[in-house]
This record gives C-alpha cells, sequence and structure tokens, in this order.
C-alpha cells in the first residue's frame, strides 16, 4: 500500500528523540547464562551487546523519554499534539494502550491516541498512518513511537532468540508541509500466511495465561530465524524500491538508508541492492542488538546526534519484520 498520490499537503520530521536504558548486556554476559559463545553471535548477526530496561521500568517509561526529547528537539508543546501513534508489541498492558498512558504523562488532552501492532516494521506503519492523516487534513501535529521492552517477552533459556533482542524506544515529531517535501514516499505490506516465523502463542484471546500456558512457556517469542531471514533482505529491497518509484527518486540521490536493525548480514545484503557505500547506512546493531519497532527511531536520532544528517539530505528507512510485515519510507530532511 503507497501513501495518499493526490494529497497536497504532506508531513515532515520536526524533531527526533530516543531513550535506551542504562543496562548493559554483552555477549560475555550471555555466555553465562546460555550455551552461546561471542564469536558466534558476532559473526551471525553482529550484535556485540543490548540494552535492558531497568524492573521499574516498562514500554510508556521508555516512551515518554522518547517523546520528551523529541518534542524538546521539535520545539513543540505537548498540549498542541492532536495525534499520538505507539508502535509496540511490549505494550506495558493491553489495556489501555501504551498511548493514551504517555498521553496522559505529556498532558496532550486534545490528542487522539492508539498503538500500533506491526512488530519491527510498528514503526513505519505508525508513521505512514500519522502523514496520511495530516495529508488529509486530519491532524496538525503527531507523534509517533516506537518502543518496545522485549526483554520481558525473550525466552532467557532459548539461545536461538536471547541473544538478538534488546530495550528502547524512539520518537519523532511530525507537523504539515507542502507536497512534495518532508516525507515523499510511503510504503506497507504484510503477508499473514508466514505469521508462525516469529509469534508469541501466549498471553492472548487464543491462549491466556494460565499455569498450564505458563509452564509450556506459551509467554515468550518463538521464532525461525533461517526462515525470516530467507524473505528479509528480498522484502526490504522491494519496499524501497517501490517507496522510490512513487517519488520519482533514484537510488543514486538516496543520501543515507536507515534499516530496521535485526542482523548486519541482512543490512549488508540491502545495502549492496541499493547500491550504497557503507558510510550512507546508519549501523548501531552492535551496540543496541534488535529492539524491533524501536530500531529505525534510534537509529534516526544517533544519525541527527552525530551531526551528518544535513538540511535536504534524503533518507530512506526500511522495515522488516514479524506479521509479516515490512515498509518503507522516504524522507527529505
Ligand atoms: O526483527 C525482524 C525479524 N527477525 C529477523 O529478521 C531475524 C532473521 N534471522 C537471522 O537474523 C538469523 O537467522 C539468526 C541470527 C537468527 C540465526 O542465524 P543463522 O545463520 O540463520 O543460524 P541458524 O538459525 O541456521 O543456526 C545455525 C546453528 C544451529 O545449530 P545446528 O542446527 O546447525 O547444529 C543453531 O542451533 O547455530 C545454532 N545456534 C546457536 N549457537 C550458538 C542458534 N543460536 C545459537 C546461539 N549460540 N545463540
Amino acid at each position: 500500500m503507497t501513501g495518499p498520490k493526490d494529497a497536497r499537503m504532506s508531513a515532515r520530521i520536526s524533531g527526533i528523540g530516543y531513550y535506551i536504558p542504562e543496562k548493559i548486556l554483552t555477549n560475555f554476559d550471555l555466555e553465562k547464562m546460555v550455551d552461546t559463545t561471542d564469536e558466534w553471535i558476532m559473526t551471525r548477526s553482529g550484535i556485540s551487546e543490548r540494552r535492558i530496561a531497568a524492573p521499574h521500568e516498562a514500554s510508556s517509561d521508555l516512551a515518554l523519554a522518547a517523546s520528551r526529547a523529541a518534542l524538546e528537539d521539535s520545539g513543540v508543546d505537548p498540549k498542541d499534539l492532536d495525534l499520538i501513534i505507539v508502535a509496540t508489541v511490549t505494550p506495558d498492558m493491553s489495556l489501555p494502550s501504551t498511548a493514551c498512558i504517555i498521553q496522559d504523562k505529556l498532558g496532550s488532552a486534545k490528542a487522539a491516541a492508539f498503538d500500533i501492532s506491526a512488530a519491527c516494521s510498528g514503526f513505519i506503519y505508525g508513521l505512514a498512518t500519522a502523514q496520511s492523516m495530516i495529508a488529509a487534513g486530519h491532524t496538525k501535529k503527531a507523534l509517533v513511537v516506537g518502543v518496545e521492552v522485549l526483554s520481558r517477552i525473550i525466552d532467557w533459556e532459548d539461545r536461538t532468540t536471547c541473544v538478538l533482542f534488546g530495550d528502547g524506544a524512539g520518537a519523532v515529531v511530525l507537523e504539515p508541509c507542502p507536497h512534495g517535501e518532508g516525507i515523499i514516499g510511503t510504503y506497507m505490506q504484510s503477508d499473514g500466511s508466514l505469521g508462525d516465523l516469529l509469534y508469541r502463542p501466549g498471553g492472548g484471546s487464543r491462549a491466556p495465561l494460565t499455569v498450564e500456558t505458563l509452564m509450556e512457556r506459551q509467554q515468550y517469542v518463538k521464532m525461525k530465524g533461517d526462515g525470516l531471514f530467507k524473505y528479509a533482505v528480498r522484502a526490504m529491497v522491494d519496499a524501497a524500491e517501490r517507496t522510490l518509484e512513487e517519488a520519482g527518486v533514484a537510488k543514486e540521490d538516496i543520501d543515507y538508508l536507515v534499516p530496521h536493525q535485526a542482523n548486519i548480514r541482512i543490512i549488508e545484503g540491502v545495502r549492496k541492492r541499493l547500491n550504497l557505500q557503507k558510510e550512507q547506512v546508519v549501523v548501531n546493531i552492535d551496540r543496541i542488538g534488535n529492539t524491533s519497532s524501536a530500531s529505525i527511531p534510534i537509529a534516526l536520532g544517533e544519525l541527527k546526534e552525530n551531526g551528518t544528517l544535513k538540511k535536504g539530505d534524503l533518507v530512506i528507512m526500511v522495515a522488516f519484520g514479524g506479521g509479516l510485515t515490512w515498509g518503507s519510507i522516504l524522507f527529505r530532511n
């Protein structure tokens, strides 16, 4: 699905912020917890360490810190927000939404607030939704957050998943701009027939948490990593190419690629297929791990923070994840 074609308005990112928890869990720490090695994790995924939320921190706490940083960066008063979208698969609780929790804490009384569940593509889906609502004239100032506390739904006895994921949050503020500026291309796609490649069976209406489901460890994420790997590069490249085509932009015009950080080998595959240089790709998977919906806004925040992102730069963000879901957004800074 592409964005509105004839809209007179679009949306620009006017602020970026992120928050990562203090506690660092290294590969060497993991060597003491499961049957793994730093060498295996580094060569297979590119991850060296990841951040883990403190026991008192829930998704809304991380989201709030990232949101405050993004709002400060944009100069937008939280009271003026009219839309808050939080992308997460680890909400504080299933009801109310994490978006409503941070709406209250931010004092954004006139905002509509809701969560989006699209796994690692959640931030892209949230941003595309907010952009469409601004382009349609329904919304003026929007906050879009990607946040995960994956450490709470990971099986710390399963070496095939526990070495990959981390916690964190990233947020952007969106404001209206003329069509052709700001976000100039969006693309989203899903394939529910492949849902069993990455899922969490327990804790919903299908398998509520009971002593039995807990004993069967159904509360934890199950992943077929090699199955996902097969689709990841192809889907991410396809999404990027469709987004570029919609915007009438050539690959050569891209300044930066901000990819979802699932695996350095996937990122490298996408980079090569898009003919980009290593310096054009934002990579933080070595320090942050896979933070699902938070990975793109955290990487974007770091790109802005390190001072290399210039006014007018063309940035393409590309995600892929459970669902399956994938998508891309192209914007001019
Ligand atoms: O965020 C979006 C969704 N996620 C993804 O897109 C992830 C995509 N998949 C991947 O990134 C990779 O498939 C992984 C990093 C998860 C795994 O890499 P792989 O090269 O596909 O390894 P594998 O799953 O094929 O496992 C190879 C071997 C297996 O042993 P056998 O069966 O060959 O004897 C695993 O049991 O490595 C073993 N293994 C480990 N060994 C040491 C699996 N996990 C570990 C571990 N430490 N942590």
